[in-house]
């Protein structure tokens, strides 16, 4: 009996509270000097992608049957609308997955190397035009985000993140770039290693953003390097998140993402509020509350991503506190308190492995943490110290 007069009453209420908002709004909005970005920092809204690379095809993580030939321009094209759906939905920021430019590969197929030519073929270097595409789209939404791809440079491949926004010219463009520091398992046959100093957050007008890739959340250093630094928002881009994965290869990897890097943003400085966008499944997390999350595989969609909407007033302050998880004074406790029987020796796992794209489009590259067994399709080509050509193992011999 009460329920028809509440709901009268909460109907005349909103729309009281609708008709306020554009003027709440307006004194609420900030517009930042330098690029004219717009935000309501009592309402920034936020989005993971969730929508795989076009034509994706889920497989296990070094899975070494499942190919399709990756199309760069086709994922594009939908990342721009992508991009401009979230603008109308007053997205400010949104995060990519790993490499979903142009994709996740699959490892030693049944093709031999002359697969990886077609993959390395859909790669971008720095500036190409579809790059500009990207960055057109981003500035015609006045947002930022973060883009996972693989990039093209110096005749190599990378595992790159580029966090990316409004220039001061009306344009979008990198902020900062990060290459994986340590691709992880079989990404060692196509893509070479990043640097540890491209580990850095960035104070945007909204908050600190920091960014890794899926297992530089494991590797000590990369955790640590970026565990230190306080920021609020810290993506962390991860690949397939596929429920549909086979539980004996490789458990749900949504599930083992989502645990890495809510260990990861538990210990790390600034508390920040976690984004975790793989293909598929999609969370944002704030400690151990979820604000949002999609675990459903999804192969094309109706909700491309999952949002959320951050008071970035109750932002966390970013200066760095010498009691924190990850300090100058726990790197002094942990150099001080190792085993001293503890070989103290650089060993070739920790080297910077690159190698040039044919080498990778001939032979399976095989690097420290990896093991080789040639075959016909896939002789072996060991690349540590760089470009050993004497080490070449071909599978005849
Ligand atoms: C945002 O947080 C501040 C500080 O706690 C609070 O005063 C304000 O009401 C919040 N804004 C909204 C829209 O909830
Ligand atoms: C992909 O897009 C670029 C420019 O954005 C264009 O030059 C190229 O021809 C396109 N490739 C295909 C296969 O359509
Ligand atoms: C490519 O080489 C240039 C010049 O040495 C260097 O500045 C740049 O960082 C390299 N790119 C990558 C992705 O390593
Ligand atoms: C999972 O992978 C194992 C090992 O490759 C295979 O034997 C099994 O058939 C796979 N299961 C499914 C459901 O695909
Ligand atoms: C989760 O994200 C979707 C897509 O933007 C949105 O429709 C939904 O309202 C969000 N859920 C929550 C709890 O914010």
């Amino acid at each position: 009996m009460l329920l028809a007069p509440f709901g009268t009453l909460l109907a005349a209420a909103v729309t009281v509270y609708a008709t306020a908002v554009p003027a709440m709004r307006g004194t609420r909005m900030k517009q930042d000097v330098d690029t004219g970005f717009e935000w309501d920092p009592e309402a920034f809204k936020i989005a993971a992608v969730r929508e795989p690379p076009v034509g994706f095809v889920y497989h296990d993580l070094w899975d070494t049957t499942t190919w399709y030939n990756y199309d760069l321009n086709a994922t594009i094209a939908q990342s721009v609308k992508i991009i401009g759906r979230a603008a109308a939905e007053g997205v400010k920021f949104i995060a990519f997955p790993e490499i979903y430019f142009p994709g996740y590969p699959a490892f030693r197929t049944a093709n031999g190397p002359e697969d990886f030519a077609q993959y390395v073929s859909q790669t971008m270097e720095p500036g190409d035009a579809q790059w500009q595409t990207l960055m057109k789209a981003f500035a015609d939404a006045k947002m930022y985000g973060v883009v996972g791809w693989a990039q093209r440079a110096n005749n190599s491949l990378f595992m790159t993140q580029s966090l990316v926004g409004p220039m001061a010219d009306g344009s979008a463009g990198t902020i900062w770039k990060h290459e994986k520091f340590r691709p992880s398992g079989e990404e060692r046959t196509l893509f070479s290693d990043g640097l540890l100093n491209t580990i850095r957050a960035q104070k945007l007008p909204f908050g600190v953003v920091s960014m890794l890739n899926c297992w530089e959340h494991v590797y000590p250093e990369s955790r640590f390097i970026s565990g230190a630094q306080p920021a609020n928002i810290h993506v962390a881009s991860f690949p397939i998140g596929s429920s549909v994965a086979n539980a004996t290869v490789n458990v749900n990897p949504y599930t083992g993402w989502h645990a890495d890097a809510k260990a990861y943003a538990e210990t790390a400085a600034g508390s920040p509020i976690l984004m975790l966008p793989t293909y598929g499944a999609s969370g944002i997390f704030s400690g151990s509350t979820t604000l949002n999350e999609s675990t459903n595989t999804l192969t094309t969609g109706s909700q491309p991503y999952v949002t959320t909407v951050l008071n970035t007033t109750t932002f966390s302050d970013t200066s760095y506190s010498v009691n924190a998880y990850n300090s100058w004074g726990a790197v002094e406790n942990i150099m001080q308190n190792l085993p001293s029987d503890m070989p103290q020796r650089k060993g070739p796992f920790l080297q910077r492995v690159i190698f040039t794209i044919d080498q990778l489009t001939k032979a399976y590259i095989w690097t420290p943490g990896l093991t080789c067994t040639p075959t016909s399709k896939w002789p072996c080509l060991k690349v540590w110290p760089q470009h050993q050509e004497s080490d070449f193992t071909a599978s005849s011999t």
